[in-house]
């Protein structure tokens, strides 16, 4: 038997401090906060604190990391028709929807501060208002929350709202890491390998021959548990077989991880981007910088602040390259193909040794 707690598989000593915790939480009508890794099975939580609760109403889901700053309010709380360029009807949101269920908010963390007064005031109040709109409404539901991101460091740099930290603390389940649970790694591989064979027409592996079994338990999991269903339905799928082999999952998961780790920050993406665009610019306008910045749609201050910020960085790796020093300034400026040494400085660029101050006054401004 391995299926244990509602729709968990794993019955380790720390996955049995979770059902217990969910158990105990299930009841109490207030908001929980789910904490843990990426893959750890926060969103079945969620899913377990409401069948626990008794099932019924709906279970809205919103990711607060994948929607743009300006439409948050509105898919939180709705809009009326005409609150802003292309609101054309009226629109309910995820708080309204979830009335009488569970409102399962996914990187709460992400979500801006006067969004999260707002959402303070409804769960305490049940009371909300629509983007543009008069009229209070009322939703009564329960807010599960998840995060991987220590909310108590936000709160201390601004970034949270303590009332609300507080609010969601006082009921915190956290989901331990897959490497952290000893045999469950093979009972739930065990499951995926079944079901994965139950779903698919043709006939598959039954299960993991022994140097299999030794690897899954000493592999680190950095995804998880989303990332074991993905490797044993991809290893079942190209085993052909009896048994899913150690050199099958190594490869499989191998390959997933290297993509793990080739995955750039998503501010070092658009920081790279940022400044390919600021030398393209420099180069169609042989240097002249307030052409250059008309070009790019920015103020000459802007551009000057960021020249400013590109020529310091420039300036740290070439201390980190003369200092014999590789250190992760230097790592990542090879990674981003500046070939380990001094960033070839972009034509336009001014001469100067690289970290002096800029020529011209760094006026504060924005775009
Ligand atoms: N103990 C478990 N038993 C069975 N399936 C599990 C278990 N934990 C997680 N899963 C499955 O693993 C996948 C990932 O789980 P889930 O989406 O809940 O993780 P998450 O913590 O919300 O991830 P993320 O942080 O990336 O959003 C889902 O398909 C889920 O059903
Ligand atoms: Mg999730």
């Amino acid at each position: 038997m391995s299926r244990d707690f509602v729709s968990f598989v794993g019955r380790s000593k720390v996955m049995r401090g979770v059902y217990h915790q969910i158990q105990a939480f299930a009841s109490a009508p207030i908001p929980v906060l789910i904490t843990g890794e990426s893959g750890t099975g926060k969103e079945l939580a969620a899913q377990a604190l409401r069948e626990l609760a008794g099932g019924g109403g709906p279970f809205e889901v919103t990711n607060c990391a994948e929607l743009p700053e300006t439409l948050i309010d509105s898919e939180l709380f709705g809009h009326v028709k005409g609150a802003f360029t292309g609101a054309i009807k009226n629109h309910h949101g995820v708080v309204r929807r979830a009335d009488g269920g569970v409102l399962f908010l996914d990187e709460i963390a992400e979500l801006p501060v006067y969004s999260q007064a707002k959402l303070l005031r409804c769960i305490e109040t049940g009371r909300f208002r629509p983007v543009g709109g008069e009229r209070v409404r009322q939703s009564r539901f329960r807010l599960v929350a998840a995060t991987n991101r220590d909310l108590e460091l936000l709160v201390d740099q601004g970034e949270f709202r303590e009332d609300l930290r507080y609010r969601l603390g006082a009921a915190t389940i956290h989901m331990p890491a897959l490497r952290d649970r000893g045999e469950d790694v093979t009972l739930l591989a065990e499951f995926f390998l079944r079901r994965y064979v139950a779903r698919s027409s043709a006939s598959g592996p039954s299960g993991f021959d022994e140097d299999a079994v030794a690897w899954l338990m000493h592999y680190d999991w950095p995804g998880n548990v989303r990332e074991l269903r993905n490797g044993v339905e991809t290893a079942a799928a190209i085993t052909s077989g009896p048994l899913i082999t150690a050199v099958v999952l190594r490869d499989v998961l191998h390959q997933e991880s290297t993509l793990l780790s080739r995955v750039p920050t998503l501010e070092a993406a658009l920081a790279k981007a940022e400044r390919r665009a600021i030398e393209t610019a420099l180069r169609a306008t042989r240097g002249n910088r307030e052409r250059a910045a008309q070009l790019l749609h920015v103020s000459p201050a802007t551009l000057y602040r960021k020249l400013a910020a590109m020529r310091t960085e420039e300036f740290e790796r070439t201390l980190d390259v003369r200092n014999g020093k590789k250190s992760e300034t230097a790592r990542a400026a090879k990674k981003d193909g500046a070939n380990g040494h001094v960033a070839k400085r972009p034509r336009g660029l001014d001469a100067r040794p690289a970290g002096s101050e800029p020529r011209e006054p760094a006026p504060r401004g924005s775009v």
